[in-house]
């Protein structure tokens, strides 16, 4: 019997990856790069166990039975077990799975939790059939942004040339500590729609809209140099910059698709509004937004800024929750909250509980195996703890 239990982060790409060139490979039409977030305060935790006593392969997922037809999962599991060590015997790779992942962040966050979930397992199956090399490709087949969560830091996924999608994999540019002044608040936004997945968007994007071979072709490639030489020098300035603008094309992309795909709401564009009303008050940027595939905003801000940005939000923003509610992730002290914070003058107001709550983190490292037996979610039976 072979039992292994790892963790995985959340990344989010401030060159957002939109659109496949081959859906059934998971092949982007364009390269993207990310910022890879602490394990501390939002990761998925995945424990694979095989053994010649497991009569079928099973998977549940934050506390509920899936079906393992799925292929994209079924895709993993053979690229994995097509490169399994030759040393390993042909018997192990015949033994049968049981497979266990939960986020340790609520899924209304509604951030790349499937980017955290397929890393992690692909992560711990590598661990699990001791297979070296790459295995970025192999987490791309989960899903596409998986891919840039198997390193920590700063990440660049290569749209790759080749056929086969080979060269289509991830890498670290920058480790986790290399810019360790920036801070990320992710701001969860009520949202009662139902949420229109990413693989279903991007296809109908690549479909219809006209934007998205403008971006592909002349806007992409420029961006990442440029993010890549600002990250490399810190150049907050810049870097926020691109990131907002990066993210605003991303959702125009959304609105010329036909019929059009609409992920932020009212309060998201309340956020943007607040962002681009302070820095402008402020005469220089000192926050930057960037929105996924749903209404969440996700901030980055330098670390000497946090106590204002904070206050402000709270003021834009108000709530009736206490600090240990409203304020999740690295905890902050009490003495943190700027007491003369100048606003700029007319900044709206919203209702009270417009935004639900606000976690607080920062870059991060990549995947890790955790050794301690009581982390493991099966027990010795292969059933759910
Ligand atoms: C908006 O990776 O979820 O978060 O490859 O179809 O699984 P599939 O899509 P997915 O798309 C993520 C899109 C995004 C932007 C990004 O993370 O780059």
């Amino acid at each position: 019997m072979r039992i292994v239990t790892a963790v995985a982060p959340v990344n989010i790409a401030t060159i957002k990856y939109w659109g496949k060139r081959d859906d059934d490979l998971i092949l982007p039409l364009n390269d993207s790069f990310s910022a890879t977030l602490s394990l501390e305060d939002m990761c998925a935790k995945t424990t694979v166990m095989i053994s010649p006593y497991l009569l079928e392969n099973k998977f549940w997922l934050n506390g509920k039975e899936e079906n393992m037809d799925n292929p994209r999962l079924s895709n993993c599991l053979k690229a994995l077990k097509d490169r399994l060590n030759k040393e390993n015997s042909e018997e192990v790779s015949s033994w049968k799975i049981h497979i266990c992942s939960e986020n340790n962040f609520p899924t209304a966050a509604g951030l790349a939790s499937s980017a955290a979930g397929y890393a992690c397992l692909v992560y711990a199956l590598a661990s699990l059939y001791q297979v070296d090399g790459d295995i970025t490709a192999i987490a791309r087949n989960g899903s596409g942004s998986a891919c840039r969560s198997i390193f920590g830091g700063w990440v660049r996924w290569h749209k790759g040339s080749l056929e086969d999608g080979t060269d289509s994999i991830a890498t670290q540019i920058f480790p986790t500590d290399h810019w360790p002044e920036i801070r990320v608040l992710v701001l969860v936004v009520n949202d009662s729609r139902k949420k229109y997945s990413s693989t279903l968007g991007m296809k109908q994007t690549v479909m219809t809209s006209e934007l998205l071979k403008h971006r592909t072709k002349f806007v992409v490639p420029d961006r990442i140099e440029k993010i890549i030489d600002a990250v490399h020098k810190k150049d907050f300035q810049s870097f926020a910059k691109l990131t907002m603008k990066d993210s605003n094309q991303f959702h125009a992309v959304c609105c010329d698709t036909y019929p059009p795909c609409f992920y932020m709401n009212d309060v998201s564009h309340a956020i943007i509004d607040m962002v681009h009303v302070y820095n402008e008050f402020k005469g220089q940027l000192k926050i930057a937004y960037t929105f996924d595939a749903g209404p969440n905003a996700c901030l980055f801000i330098q670390e000497s800024d946090l106590s204002e940005v904070l206050s402000l939000i709270r003021y834009v923003f108000p709530s009736n929750l206490n600090a240990n509610e409203y304020y999740r992730g690295i905890a902050l002290d009490k003495d943190l909250f700027s007491k003369d914070l100048s606003l700029p003058t007319g900044i709206t107001q919203y209702g009270l509980n417009t935004l639900r709550y606000i976690i607080h983190t920062k870059i991060g490292d990549g995947p890790r195996l955790l050794q301690d037996a009581k982390e493991h979610l099966l027990d010795s039976n292969g059933l759910p703890k």
